[in-house]
């Protein structure tokens, strides 16, 4: 069976409130779709790519694509449109039981041991599997209005990262469902987990960060230049 990346790279990133979308924010004098897509290449270069863009993208530069095979999708509505579009565009190719790991464009420091051992996890799992780290704050829920009403015990809770990896027939059942219900998914593995299946949590190194707030980019480009050194 085959390994598909699919990137939703088809946000606006409006929380960053930078003059183009987050993506194409430079680290090094690169974009960090850039960044991003050569850190999956170089963890799996004869893996598919389906690369979710807006159609009014005027950023993008095909050079930054390392994949001798890969295929520019529409991006959607939300993330989540993104991502059943490329899983809609593989209908014709992909297997039933062929890998596909979605990664946001916005983890560019995602280690390449944490991607190597979610294959690995994947390949054993066939409720499949996610990057994930364990809640390191105390965490608490406020009352409506900015006043704490409890703090919830952080004891088995996990921040929920990037890569999320399944077998393409099974994602695409749960996307079905999903839709079916109209739930709010916000990430592949919930709406696997409304089928009442359980992915694998993968322990990964939490600086694979989501650049999201302007402070995000400083931070990112330091991690990237640490890893390289
Ligand atoms: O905005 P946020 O960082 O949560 O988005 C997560 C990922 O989903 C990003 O990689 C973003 O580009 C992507 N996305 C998308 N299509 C959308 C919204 C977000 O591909 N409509």
């Amino acid at each position: 069976s085959r390994l598909w990346w699919v990137v939703p790279a088809a946000g606006q990133g409006r929380r960053m409130g930078a003059e183009r979308p987050k993506q194409y924010l430079q680290i090094d004098g690169r974009p960090v779709l850039a960044h991003t897509l050569e850190r999956l290449h170089r963890a799996i270069p004869q893996a598919g790519l389906c690369l979710c863009l807006d159609s009014d993208d005027r950023w993008f530069d095909s050079a930054w694509v390392p994949f001798d095979d890969w295929r520019r999708v529409k991006g959607g509505t939300e993330r989540v449109d993104s991502v059943a579009n490329a899983l809609a565009i593989l209908a014709g190719e992909a297997a039933d039981d062929d890998l596909i790991l979605v990664h946001d464009v916005a983890r560019p420091c995602v280690w390449i041991e944490d991607l190597w051992r979610l294959v690995e996890v994947l390949n054993g799992e066939p409720a499949g599997a996610l990057l994930a780290a364990p809640v390191a704050d105390t965490v608490k829920r406020d009352d409506g209005h900015a006043h704490v009403r409890t703090t919830v015990s952080r004891e088995g809770l996990w921040q929920a990262l990037t890569p999320q990896g399944f077998r393409y027939r099974l994602l695409c059942r749960a996307f079905d469902v999903a839709r079916e219900r109209g739930l709010a998914v916000t990430d592949e593995a919930s709406a696997v987990e409304a089928l009442g299946v359980s992915p694998r949590l993968v322990a990964a190194r939490r600086d694979n960060l989501k650049i999201t707030h302007p402070e995000d980019l400083a931070l990112a480009a330091h991690i990237l230049a640490t890893q390289a050194a």
